[in-house]
């Protein structure tokens, strides 16, 4: 696999991403909920705000390190979790997370990954830079199934859970199914071998929705039960509603991460730098903040952390990279993304992330 070499930017992978890769494939990938609204709108709110520069600040002491759960890194950048990797490489995620590892970024593995969990982690364990391994948990029927997968990560040396609470029942892949898209015979979400599945009760009176595929949905009270159950400290992922951040944060979440999914989930949902400022608000620095949804260039990531994020997740353009350019793909866009960051950082005067705030954002004076 080699980068070609007019590869500077995210959008670069995604083109070529889309050149390369089977349509089924590419439309499981890069495909959104029903109709794309929210996928499309994730991209267009942040191409709306504009940045407000800064001349000939002292930046000889600049430095994008952050601080995250306590522990510091080299960039407030997170990989986002993302199922079977080994759709668009053999190695799947064990080729993201040496990558990761490579660029100082931490990573979150996905419940659904192709890999196991023990894999991923041998290939590319906590080092003593500080990246960290987080796990993404969907919660099992069975709870002696989630307790057996928070033992595995805690186990493997997985630093934090990730418990993604905005997709109960999956949304509705109008794109997938017109590619007729289905897991190849050889990629599969390993780390749930032997665990009960998702049933789906159709036998049960009522709705084949709420009584079939949600008869057992997680609540706060589920939520509430798993920070119980480990030390591992556990982010809440999928919150758009600022009404959520207090149930969270009594529940014991220990972070809380605005997503729409990438708009793969409920479309028409509101695009997440629209919402973060919101979530932000509510949550009034008790806990940290991290967004995704729509991440592509470093000037979405100061924009994120001016409007109340800590730190971004990035989702499918790792994928897109992965599938171009395996390793070396995925350590050039998270690079670039580094970069972009420090590029955006300098020009708008901003030596440390703790001095970017709302002011970096241009506002047009209202007439
Ligand atoms: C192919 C694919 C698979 C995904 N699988 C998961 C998953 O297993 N668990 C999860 O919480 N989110 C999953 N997501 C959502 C991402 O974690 C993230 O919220 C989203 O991709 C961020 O938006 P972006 O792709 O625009 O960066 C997936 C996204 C993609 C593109």
């Amino acid at each position: 696999m080699i980068v070609p070499p007019d590869t500077v930017s995210l959008s670069d992978y995604e083109q070529h991403f889309t050149d390369r890769v089977d349509p089924a494939i590419r439309a499981y990938i890069a495909g959104a909920g029903a109709d794309g609204i929210t996928q499309r709108a994730n991209r267009e709110a942040f191409d709306r705000l504009r940045l407000m520069p800064r001349a000939l600040r002292d930046l000889s002491r600049a430095s994008a390190r952050a601080t995250l759960l306590g522990e510091a890194m080299a960039y407030p950048i997170v990989v986002a979790p993302m199922a079977y990797h080994r759709l668009v490489h053999p190695d799947g995620e064990r080729a993201t997370a040496t990558a990761a590892a490579l660029t100082g970024t931490w990573m979150t593995v996905s419940t659904q990954a192709s890999v196991t969990l023990e894999e991923v982690a041998a290939t590319a364990p906590n080092n003593p830079l500080g990246n960290q391994l987080w796990f993404q948990l969907y919660l099992r029927p069975r709870p002696e199934d989630t307790l057996a997968l928070v033992r595995r990560a805690e186990d493997a040396g997985y630093r934090a859970l990730v418990l993604t609470v905005d997709a109960p029942v999956n949304g509705l892949r109008n794109m997938e199914q017109r590619a007729g898209f289905r897991l190849p015979a050889d990629v599969s979400p390993v780390n749930l071998v032997g665990m009960a599945l998702d049933e789906v009760v159709a036998s049960r009176p009522g709705s084949l929705v709420f009584q079939g595929m949600l008869h057992n949905a997680p609540t706060w009270e589920s939520v509430a039960w798993l920070c119980a159950q480990t030390r591992m400290p556990v982010l809440l992922k999928g919150l758009l509603n600022p009404e959520d951040v207090d149930p969270a944060i009594a529940a014991g979440a220990a972070g809380l991460i605005v997503s729409n999914h990438g708009g793969r989930t409920l479309d028409t949902l509101p695009a997440t730098i629209e919402a973060l400022p919101f979530v932000a608000a509510k949550a009034a620095r008790r806990l940290p903040i991290l967004m995704d949804g729509g991440i592509r260039r470093g000037t979405d990531i100061l924009k994120a952390l001016a409007l109340g994020a800590d730190a971004v997740m990035v989702g499918v353009s790792v994928l897109y990279a992965l599938a171009v350019g395996g390793v070396a793909g995925v350590a050039h866009a998270l690079t670039i993304l580094q970069t972009e960051l420090e590029v955006a950082m300098a020009l708008t005067g901003r030596a440390r992330l703790a001095d970017i705030d709302r002011s970096v954002i241009f506002d047009p004076p209202r007439s």
